[in-house]
């Protein structure tokens, strides 16, 4: 059993026999619906790609909580340097850390350092897929085709990555059980309807539309 929360913006907890971030970007988050120094005990925290909305505050939570930090290669290096543990990968792999799988996929986006990537987060039998940042590409159903991932977390937002009518078609591609929207209302920029996305949606998956702070059971 997992309860996945859903932290705002890009950040995600998932908490089973282990207890993963993803892209915990809390410090600076107006829609943050939890504060970093509250976070005492993580095991994995997976970063997509670079950019602050992402990286936030993973070095910070992964030294605290002498959590692994998994990330792409360059990503990983720095937190290395930074005295954190760390495993890097890059798109393709899979690395597994304390149980939990970590399968770094593409992503259609830049990156400040290496390149930006989604992931699969496999976990107590369970495959959650975080797509990060990411615009419609045909790779997305490759996700879809080759990891069937139960639940899938997909930006929205439009601009900087889908919006809801691309996204809707990344969902048909990714052949997800569930969905959550992510990466949209954190700042005026980004203002998407995920109401617009559920019914663009309709009856390809279930899309549950969480508020930050809200938890799931999967
Ligand atoms: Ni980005
Ligand atoms: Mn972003």
């Amino acid at each position: 059993m997992l309860d996945i929360t859903y932290l705002g913006h890009s950040a995600v907890r998932i908490k089973g026999t282990k207890t993963v971030f993803i892209d915990p970007f809390l410090s600076g988050n107006p829609k943050a619906a939890l504060a970093p120094e509250k976070i005492t005990a993580a095991d994995v925290v997976v970063v997509t790609h670079d950019h602050s909305d992402h990286l936030g505050d993973a070095f910070a939570i992964a030294k605290r909580t002498g959590a692994v930090l998994v990330a792409m290669h360059e990503t990983a290096v720095e937190a290395g340097s930074h005295g954190i543990t760390s495993e890097g990968m890059n798109i393709g792999g899979t690395v597994e850390v304390r149980g939990v799988k970590v399968h770094m996929v593409p992503a259609l986006h830049s990156a400040g350092k290496g390149n930006a990537a989604g992931v699969v987060v496999e976990i107590d039998g369970k495959r959650i897929y975080h797509a990060g940042d990411t615009g419609l590409t045909y790779d997305l159903k490759l996700v879809g085709e080759f990891f069937h991932p139960d639940l899938s977390f997909i930006p929205i937002g439009d601009r900087y990555t889908m919006g809801p009518a691309s996204a809707a078609k990344a969902v048909e591609f990714i052949k997800t059980k569930k969905v959550v929207p992510i990466h949209y209302g954190t700042f005026p920029l980004i203002a998407a309807d995920p109401e617009e996305f559920k019914r663009l949606v309709g009856a390809a998956a279930e899309v549950l539309i969480l508020k930050p702070g809200e938890t799931i059971r999967l």
